[in-house]
């Protein structure tokens, strides 16, 4: 069977926009839920200012605590030196920037010019190579921006291929706002895989016009092995308006699994993580999978129920 990465994103895209903030304790258990049903890699937390992003405020501490650090693989996102600087006292070895492909949108985000956030992320990229961790560069906004609206292939290609020479080793393709389609999806995938290769490519797209697992799909056939979900779709970016939640992992691992590639991971167990999400965020959440998802677990205590009368 060939393999499939997921990476859960929920921990850190999926809940820096929920308002309510969810506890350090509390994260750990969404967390060991999802390892229960197999998941094995994930974007545990950014290390940002507090003042922007409350949600994350404990990154330190929660990275303390992960488990099964050998075996698990988890990355942070951060933005500047100070970012770095904690995550790396935190234990991080996975380090991951974001750079937006647009002036406006590196101005609200990270409050620079998009001249200066290459500047910027790309030498977080060196050093972060240089001290042996491994890296990440999500271009963010790569389908369309909320604020300047399309955004050439070129520029995509250009900002991946600058963080590649910095010394990011993956490139993630990000669909911020959720404004791509398939077609988008593949002319730009294509000249990512032409100039990158596929197996340095990672997709992340949201669901906001409901075609986040059809640009998944074009992913999977154009070769792409390595995708970020989100638990029940959470997500969603404070700086970006517009964008809904990331497509949920239980919609993709329920396509993968039935398409016959293996995720190591198991549909029915991640109900639970699922509920757990909902029950500590106060959202209610779920994939399109979600009505059959309980139509299916009705079906099975109402057969358990005659079987015991
Ligand atoms: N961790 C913790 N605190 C940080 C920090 C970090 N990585 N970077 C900056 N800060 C603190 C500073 O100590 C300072 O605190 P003070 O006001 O108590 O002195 C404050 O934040 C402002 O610092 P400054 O360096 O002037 O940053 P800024 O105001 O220009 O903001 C960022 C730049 C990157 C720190 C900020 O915009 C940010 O964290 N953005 C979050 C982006 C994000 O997570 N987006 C969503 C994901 S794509
Ligand atoms: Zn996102």
């Amino acid at each position: 069977m060939e393999k499939v990465i997921i990476n859960e994103v929920g921990l850190r895209d999926g809940l820096q926009i929920q308002p309510k903030f969810v506890s350090t304790d509390k994260k750990i258990e969404l967390l060991k839920s999802l390892i229960e049903s197999g998941v094995s890699s994930f974007e545990a937390a950014s290390f940002v200012s507090p003042k922007a992003v409350p949600q994350m405020s404990d990154a330190v501490d929660f990275f303390q605590q992960l488990p099964n650090k050998n075996h698990i693989y988890y990355s942070a996102l951060l933005f500047n030196e100070k970012g770095y600087e904690r995550a790396i006292n935190a234990g991080a070895k996975s380090i991951s920037i974001a750079l937006a492909t647009t002036e406006k949108m590196n101005q609200a985000n990270i409050r620079l010019s998009l001249s200066d956030a290459i500047k910027k992320l790309g030498n977080i990229m060196k050093i972060a190579n240089q001290d042996g961790f491994d890296t990440q560069a999500y271009i963010s906004t790569a389908l369309g921006c909320p604020y300047e609206g399309k955004v050439s292939v070129d520029v995509v290609i250009e900002l991946g291929n600058k963080m590649l020479e910095a010394g990011a080793k993956k490139i993630a393709i990000a669909d911020t706002i959720g404004s791509g389609g398939p077609l988008l999806v593949e002319k730009i995938l294509s000249a990512a895989i032409k100039n990158f290769g596929k197996e340095k490519i990672i997709v992340h797209f949201h669901d906001t016009r409901a075609l986040a697992l059809t640009n998944a799909l074009v992913a999977l056939q154009l070769g792409v092995r390595e995708f970020d979900t989100s638990i029940g779709g959470l997500g969603g970016c404070p700086f970006a308006p517009g964008a809904k939640g990331n497509l949920a992992t239980e919609d993709l691992v329920f396509m993968l699994n039935d398409a016959g590639y293996e995720t190591g991971i198991s549909i029915e167990k991640l109900r639970k993580s699922v509920l757990i999400a909902e029950k500590h965020t106060g959202q209610t959440l779920g994939g399109r999978i979600t009505e059959w998802w309980i139509s299916q677990e009705k079906k099975l205590s109402a057969n358990k129920a005659s079987a015991a009368e």
